[in-house]
This record gives structure tokens, sequence and C-alpha cells, in this order.
């Protein structure tokens, strides 16, 4: 039997491969998709090769997963539950597809993953490889069907003499370009105040430095193009940023979330780039769209976020979505300074060519005003429904 492995090089899909191996005897092919989580590849690809594999790949889908993914969540100031990037949903469709192609070329018999029973990372990799694969190639969640726990994961690993970072001992980690994961451990009590341990792109807000950053974010047509007025490429942009604002303590998350499978998980994140990105997205939106297109856009953006947290990156609706989103996004074009300073970001400036506000219009003491007759006849209108019910309904109380 030969079977493509989705391997990250973790505590599970490394178990994955020397059961797969040792245990059904499976010639293993592995795959690695860099969405540009900080293991070093090459490391990755021995240790794919000690465990077992007869043939690893290692994808650079960095570039595609900014470009094709990551902007659109900032276009859709995608945050799950008003609060998680979905660094770890954007990219498993993405990883999904990669390991699909690869089945496909390698002609295998199975696809392998390492995801549990218990978490959203089944529904998305199953869903996307579904789509991308025909039904006699087989998909096999060992670690689902198994119900092999990390405890137990550990113990075969050392049986087969395998070291496997500390780190990985004590939680379960995912990490990309968008965000850091961050579960299990001492975290499962959601009480329990994250130890300072389970961070590495942010450091405590309370040891940041004593100078505020300033930053000024510029975007095109919704996209983050320059910092500071320089042009980025995207991947740098992205690197920069979870470097210089995680410098600053910026980009902490802690929080309770619904998983699609019917349970509530305490979840930490680290996304320093993804946090400050969206609010400097959305603050621009605010300059440059009417109320109603915000208000309409908001649904959107929040139905955009639950299709990605579900695993339904494939469902059309998505692209219709996402039609509008970039309709509206056209006239997302300016600059929005920010000011980062011991763990808190504020947003400190924008501007716009697009910009509705006027500072002629606004101002109190020049610019025009409404006359007494237009504002009174406003009001009288604007007014009327509200007035007429209460009116109406004193009647019968
Ligand atoms: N809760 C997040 C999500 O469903 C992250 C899961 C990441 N997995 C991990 N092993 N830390 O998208």
């Amino acid at each position: 039997m030969k079977v493509v492995l989705a391997y990250s090089g973790g505590l599970d899909t490394s178990t994955i491969l020397v059961l797969l191996k040792k245990m059904y005897n499976a010639d293993v092919i592995t795959v690695t998709v860099d969405v540009g989580q900080e293991d070093d590849m090459i490391n990755v690809e021995k240790r794919a090769y000690e465990l077992g594999s007869s043939l690893h790949y290692t994808i650079d889908a960095k570039r595609e997963f900014v470009e094709k993914y990551i902007f659109k969540a900032v276009k859709a100031n995608a945050l799950y539950e008003g609060e998680y990037p979905l660094g770890t949903a954007l990219a498993r469709p993405l990883i999904a597809e990669k390991v699909a192609e690869i089945a496909l070329k390698e002609k295998a018999d199975a696809v392998a993953h390492g995801c549990t029973g218990k978490g959203n990372d089944q529904v998305r990799f199953d869903i996307t490889l579904k789509h991308y694969l025909p039904e006699n190639i087989k998909i096999i969640a060992p670690v689902r069907e198994l119900r092999l726990t990390r405890e137990k994961s550990l113990k075969i690993l050392n049986e087969y003499g395998y070291n496997i970072p500390t780190s990985h001992k004590k939680y379960s980690i995912d990490e990309n370009l968008w965000s850091r994961s961050i579960e299990g451990g001492v975290l499962d009590d959601p009480f329990h105040e994250p130890p300072e341990e389970v961070f590495a792109w942010t450091v405590s807000p309370t040891q940041a430095p004593d100078q505020p950053l300033y930053l000024n974010i510029e975007f095109e047509e919704g996209v983050p193009v320059k910092i500071n007025g320089e042009k980025k490429d995207p991947v740098e942009m992205i690197r920069y940023l979870n470097h210089v604002v995680g410098l600053h303590g910026y980009g902490r998350i802690d929080m309770i979330e619904s998983r699609v499978v019917g349970l509530k998980s305490r979840e930490v994140y680290e996304a320093p780039a993804a946090l400050s990105l969206i609010k400097s997205h959305q603050d621009l939106e605010r300059m440059v769209l009417t109320p109603r297109e915000m208000r309409f856009k908001r649904l959107l953006d929040e139905m955009w976020s639950d299709l990605v947290y579900q695993g339904l990156w494939i469902d059309p609706l998505r692209e219709h979505i996402e039609k509008t989103i970039d309709s509206m996004n056209k006239y997302v074009t300016g600059v929005v300074k920010l000011k980062i300073f011991k763990g808190s970001l504020n947003i400190v400036g924008r501007e716009s060519i697009f910009s509705l506000y006027s500072k002629e219009i606004i101002d109190y003491n020049t610019g025009w005003y409404p006359s007494d007759e237009e504002a009174r006849g406003f009001i009288t209108i604007h007014g009327n429904y509200a007035l007429t019910a209460k009116k109406v309904r004193s009647r019968f109380h």
C-alpha cells in the first residue's frame, strides 16, 4: 500500500509515520507544506527519512498562502468569534490541496493526516481532500481511528528510539505565517493564566521597550503594500510585522472558542501581524465606506470567517461573498498610523483619497451648517415612526 502522509514533523504525524511503516508495512511518502511555520525544513526532511519515509516532499507555499488566503482574510477582517484570525483554519485547505496533488502524482492508494477526532482540523482536511481526490484514494486518520493520545504517541515514539523536542511534550502547537496556536497542558484549565513559556512570538508586555513603536501601514484596494513608505514583499511584510510588533508585546489572544465538533475549547494564540493588519484595515474601512456598506459588510465578513473556520473553504458561497467584499475593498486605499506600546495597539491616524470624512464639513466653527429649518425637517421625518408608535400604543396602556 502506498500512502501519502501530510507530515509536519510534530508528535502526531511522526507517530503515524512510524505506525504506517512498521505496523502496516506501508510505503510512506511524506509531504511537508511550508506555510511559514518556523521549523527548519531540512531537519523535518531528515527526521522524515529517519522515521522511514521512502520519499519526502517539501513544498514552499508561503507566497500562495499570503496572496490567496491571508490577503482575503484581511479584506474580510476575518476574526472567528471576534478574536481568532484563523491561521490554522486558513492553512489547512491549502495544505490538503498540495498533499492531494502529490497523492495523484504518486498514484497513492491513500492519504493520511494526523488530526484527532476532537478537533476542527479533521473536518478541514477531509472535506478538502474529498474535493480533490477520486473516491478510490482513501483518507486515513490514524490518530482518530486508534484514538491515539499524546501520551500513547510519546510511548510509541520512545519505543522506536525516537526523541521529540520537549516543547512538543507539554503543548500542542500549530504555527504558520498568520498565527501560532498553543493548546493543552495547563492551558486546559481555562482559569489558569497562560505561563510565559507558551509564548514564542511575543514578549511579555512588562518586558517590552519603554519607547512606543510607530508604524504606517499603507493599503491598496484592501491589501497591505507598504510599511513606513517602503514597499514590502508580501511574505516578508508578514514576517516583519510578527517580529517588530511581537517585540512590543502585542498580539496575544486567550479565548474560549466554539469548535465545529460541538465542544468549547480554551485557545491561546499569538498573531501580531494578523491583528495589526486587520485592525488597521478595519479602521480604514470606517473612513471610506458608507455606514450601510459597513453594516452589510460586517455580515459578509462574519459569514466568510465562519465558512473558513468550519472547513468549508471549497463552499461556493465563499467566492460569492468575496465578490462583494472585493468590490467594497476597491476603496480601501490609504495609510493607517499605528502606535504599539507595551502590549497595546492604538490607531492614532489615518488618511485616504477615498475618505468620506471631511474636516471642512465636521468643523464646528467654519464650513457647512444645516439651517434650523433643514434640521427640524429631517428630525421630524427621522423620528416619525418611533414617535407615532409610542403615541398610538400609549392609548392602550
Ligand atoms: N483552534 C484552532 C483552530 O481550530 C487552532 C487549532 C490548532 N491546533 C493545534 N494543535 N494547536 O483553527
